[in-house]
């Protein structure tokens, strides 16, 4: 098939180089020319990165820019002159409110209608990928009514790939949603031939992600696609605050939570994230947590569950600053931190949200100083602070270390009150206890991501403070 992906982030480039990998011919267009440039450097062997970073993404455009499936430009009315199926995959941002900036879909929907016109009976499918509030595709629709008289179809088809794992993602969906527009969905009793044909076209195209097991596509109506996709980041986030809140109460019980969680994998109606943390972050989370609890509000519908996850999630990303405190009379002033862990998960360079973000900002407010190290994270975290007014004045008061600058995250130690690990980067699991022993000068490490063992720590002879577990106080 000849397809279009415009956007080249996190998820249009890993996207259009999987499908270009199955034998399509994908062309990536993005507005923005110094992204396109730096892809095009890449294939062309002058630079050996990509503005995405994810596993396996670099062979696979390689490899496919060479043999010609996979090609990148600016030009959108040459993308869209050349594909069928036009994917839109541009960013929905926050509104201060948090409701959702559909803007940018809309203005591209708005190109792609103009990129129609270049002859007359012409007919395309235009497939939003990006996460957008239910009503969009309509939106969309109208935008594209109003700037081409020829043809088209609006298809909504959310992505559920997890950030460091687009790759594998796209090649393994778990489920792969198809919503149609409602008046061409007639469920499975009656069809007319443009809805046979819609459907044939998106069986075909993702027939090679779905040739296991059972049938994985699932058709509906645009609605319904679009709020599946909030819904499931919903029940996932809401599982990772029962998860947060349920370690908490564990903790003050006695109960230990990874010996009490590890038996409900085996209850498949439960699920997986059961890990407990200083609250989850990322670019997704927050976001569609906090867009969805937006639309019940517009439609007048009450939340009296949804809409108190995110203050959930904001009370726990503290929940390790309140037991430092306590471990240290409510003193912090001038005692220095080390942090382990910056970005919102592991895999990835990138803070959006990371729980790291709050804990520095309320140490720095408590007058002491922040030694923090992240393999990768650095660079994003720099920003993210500095864009912190509350603290504008307080950054002269942390000091980074990475990889980049080629320290170790033992040179983050030296002559600190403590050690927090934020986030479960493989480097952190296993680490030299008796070099960080060494180093600190009060042996206290609070684990965020309850990573350690209690005994082995009490046997170290550290003060350790975890989420879901009794304080090890020595
Ligand atoms: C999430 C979803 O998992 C994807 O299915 C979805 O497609 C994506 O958002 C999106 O909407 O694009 P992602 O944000 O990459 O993916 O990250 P996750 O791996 O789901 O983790 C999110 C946050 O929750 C992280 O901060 C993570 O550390 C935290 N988490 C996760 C926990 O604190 N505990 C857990 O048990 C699991």
């Amino acid at each position: 098939m000849k397809i279009a992906m415009v956007g080249t982030g996190y998820v249009g480039l890993p996207q259009g180089a999987v499908f270009a990998n199955v034998g399509n011919k994908v062309i990536c267009v993005d507005c923005l020319e110094d992204r396109i440039n730096e892809i095009k450097k890449f294939c062309d062997g002058q630079t050996n990165k990509l503005p995405v970073h994810e596993s396996g993404l670099n062979e696979l455009v390689l490899r496919n820019y060479s043999s010609k499936s996979l090609d990148f430009t600016t030009d959108i009315n040459y993308a869209v002159k050349e594909s069928d199926l036009i994917f839109l995959c541009v960013g929905t941002p926050a509104n201060g409110d948090g409701s959702v900036n559909t803007q940018y879909v809309l203005n591209v929907a708005k190109e792609v209608g103009n990129a129609m016109n270049y002859a007359d009976d012409i007919y395309k499918m235009i497939v939003i990928k990006s996460t957008v509030p239910p009503g969009t595709a309509k939106e969309v629709s109208k935008v594209l009514k109003n700037t081409t008289n020829n043809n088209f179809d609006i298809i909504s088809n959310p992505e559920f790939l997890a950030q460091g794992e687009a790759v594998s993602g796209s090649h393994k969906p778990d489920r792969i949603v198809i919503g149609l527009p409602k008046e061409k969905y007639f469920g499975s009793l009656k069809a007319d031939s443009k809805s046979v044909e819609l459907r044939e076209t998106f069986r075909k195209l993702y027939a090679p992600f779905n040739m296991k097991g059972e049938d994985k596509v699932f058709f509906m109506t645009n609605e319904d696609a679009e709020l599946h996709k909030y819904i499931a980041n919903t029940y996932l986030a809401a599982q990772i605050a029962i998860t947060n809140e349920a370690a908490n109460l564990a903790k003050k019980v006695g109960a230990n939570w990874r010996r009490l969680s590890a038996p409900f994998k085996y209850d498949h109606r439960i699920g997986s994230f059961i890990h407990p943390s200083t609250g989850f972050g990322g670019s997704c989370f927050p976001k569609d947590v906090k867009a969805i609890v937006k639309v019940f509000e517009k439609e007048g519908v009450e939340s009296k569950v949804i809409s108190k996850i995110i203050p959930a999630n904001e009370y726990q990303k503290l929940i390790l600053n309140q037991s430092l405190n306590e471990f240290y009379d409510s003193n912090l002033k001038d005692k220095t931190f080390s942090i382990w862990g910056l970005s919102f998960k592991a895999e990835t360079n990138d803070t959006r949200e990371s729980s790291a973000i709050e804990i520095i900002a309320d140490l720095l407010k408590k007058g002491a100083k922040v030694k923090a190290y992240d393999p990768e994270g650095v660079p994003d975290m720099k920003l993210k602070l500095s864009e912190r007014q509350d603290i504008s004045d307080l950054l002269e008061n942390i000091e980074f270390f990475s990889t980049y600058t080629h320290n170790s995250k033992y040179d983050a130690l030296k002559q600190s009150d403590g050690l927090m690990v934020l986030t479960e980067w493989m480097e952190f699991r296993q680490p030299d206890f008796m070099e960080i022993k060494k180093l600190l000068k009060i042996p206290i490490i609070l684990d965020g991501r309850d990573l350690f063992k209690p005994e082995q720590m009490k046997e170290l002879g550290f003060n350790y403070i975890c989420i879901g577990n009794e304080n090890i106080l020595q």
